[in-house]
């Protein structure tokens, strides 16, 4: 069951990449841009559903760019569906030359999240959240 969203929604983070987030190459490593990716997916569904939500799966990530080191990240996160407990986030990212101001797409992907009672227990998100 698919709700109507009740807005269009994006939400922005940005990460300065520093070495210990990079692999030998001096480019960001994969697991760590999935962690700010999945952190971009958590704050935009958490600040939609104002509930607590957790990370049911993630959807297809494509790596289309390295980031550099000392490069900064935006992450942008919007709400593509809302189900009857779950929301699906695309996340974008982006790597911006501090210096220059040159961004490019680094990486996409999507994310269902589910909003979760004490117990752990998938719940209802209000129709209009
Ligand atoms: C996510 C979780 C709460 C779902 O519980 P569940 O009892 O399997 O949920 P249900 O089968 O009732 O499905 C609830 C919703 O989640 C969606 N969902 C569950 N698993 C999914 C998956 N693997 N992919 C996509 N959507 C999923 C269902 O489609 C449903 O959406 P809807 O209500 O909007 O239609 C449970 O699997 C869980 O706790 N997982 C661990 C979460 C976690 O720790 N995440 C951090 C990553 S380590």
């Amino acid at each position: 069951m698919n709700v109507e969203l009740k807005e269009e929604f994006e939400s922005r983070m940005v990460e300065m990449i520093f070495p210990n987030q990079t692999n030998h190459y001096g480019t960001l490593f994969g697991g760590h841009a999935l962690e700010l990716m999945d952190k971009s997916a958590f704050i935009t569904a958490s600040r939609y559903a104002r509930k607590a939500m957790v990370t049911a799966c993630s959807e297809k990530v494509d790596f289309k760019a390295p980031v550099k080191t000392g490069h900064l990240v935006e992450l942008i996160g919007r709400i593509i569906k809302q189900g009857k407990t779950s929301v699906t986030v695309a996340v974008d990212m982006f790597a911006e030359n501090l210096l220059s101001g040159q961004r490019q797409l680094c990486a996409q992907g999507r994310f269902v999240l589910v909003a979760v009672d004490e117990g752990n227990n998938p719940i209802e998100l209000d129709k209009n959240s």
